[in-house]
């Protein structure tokens, strides 16, 4: 049987329980949560059932469909991926802002960049979950203010790769609300945003320009960058999954890393890590790891 009959065939009979569906019971929160790790590799943990269903409703009713039951149908079987891509919208958070962690933005700025400048050195840097591209942003600004004047070339890029459609999109303008540039120290203020109306600024072209960004789950893209990433910036999103999914996404994030290549995730994210190529890096209030061979 294929995934879709399945799922289909799961739904069914988890609806047929209830009669109705404006609301969802285990067996439907069991058929939601594996068409949406299957098909997209979204994790919702039993304790967010009230998540997935304020999701469901909002999209219930944006899309003028009454009964749970039929939504699910309508998703599974017909020419329905913008809808997919908007109820996947509407399941994830994508609260961000630009330089949201000083801490790893020190590390950044003050242990891993003058390494690569040292080294001289091509760098790559990789964006995960980077929701609306501020994080993607303020990385390529502090590479670009670290390597100006170096002696030594430095080839550089920086990747966003989010799971959410809308949200790269927005990220791929580069437009943000002026209320937004407090985030940003005054001298990458003057330096990289540029006023564009009364309400917006927009990240310079030198910065959007070294910045792509891709509409990727986190579980298409394992091993896409086979070992050429020297950064891989992780933050909040792994807190949005259980523990063995946190591992899982972890261990192939990291097949990404060239050997010395770091990971730096949100504190407390993955205190304990059992991945023998990786070991911890202390900084403060950070989460470091490094590839180790
Ligand atoms: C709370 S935001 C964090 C944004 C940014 N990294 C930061 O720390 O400010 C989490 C982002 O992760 C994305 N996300 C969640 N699960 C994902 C997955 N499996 N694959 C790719 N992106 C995912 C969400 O769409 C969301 O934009």
């Amino acid at each position: 049987m294929s995934d879709v009959a399945g799922y289909a065939r799961d739904f069914q009979r988890a609806s047929l329980s209830v009669g109705f569906a404006t609301e969802i019971d285990d067996e439907q929160f069991a058929a939601w949560s594996r068409l949406l790790k299957q098909k997209a590799g979204l994790f919702i943990a039993p304790e967010r059932r009230s998540f997935l269903l304020s999701g469901l409703r909002a999209r219930m009713r944006a899309t003028n469909c009454q009964d749970v039951r039929e939504y699910y149908e309508r998703l599974i079987h017909g020419a329905q991926d913008t809808e997919w891509l908007l109820l996947i919208d509407r399941l994830t958070v994508h609260e961000t802002c630009f330089f949201r962690h000083e801490s790893s933005m020190r590390f950044v700025g003050s242990c891993l960049l003058p390494d690569v400048l040292e080294r001289g050195d091509e760098l790559t840097v990789w964006s995960v979950g980077c929701a609306t591209g501020e994080e993607a942003y303020s990385l390529a600004m502090l590479i670009d203010d670290s390597i100006d004047g170096s002696p030594v070339p430095v080839s550089w890029r920086v990747v966003g790769t989010d799971i959410s459609q809308p949200a790269v999109q927005s990220a791929c303008t580069g437009r943000y609300l002026r209320r937004r540039l407090r985030d940003i120290p005054v001298a990458f203020q003057y330096r990289y945003c540029k006023k564009v109306s009364d309400t917006h600024f927009q990240v310079a072209e030198g910065i959007r320009e070294r910045v792509s960004f891709s509409s990727r789950s986190l579980s298409d893209q394992v091993a896409q960058e086979q070992q050429s990433v020297d950064l891989i910036y992780c933050q909040n999103l792994l807190i949005y999954y259980d523990r063995q999914t946190r591992l899982e996404m972890a261990d192939s994030l990291a097949e990404n890393l060239r050997p010395g290549g770091v990971m730096i995730l949100g504190p407390g994210e993955l205190l304990d890590w059992p991945n023998s190529n990786m070991e911890k890096v202390r900084y403060p209030d950070s989460l470091v790891y490094r590839r180790t061979n």
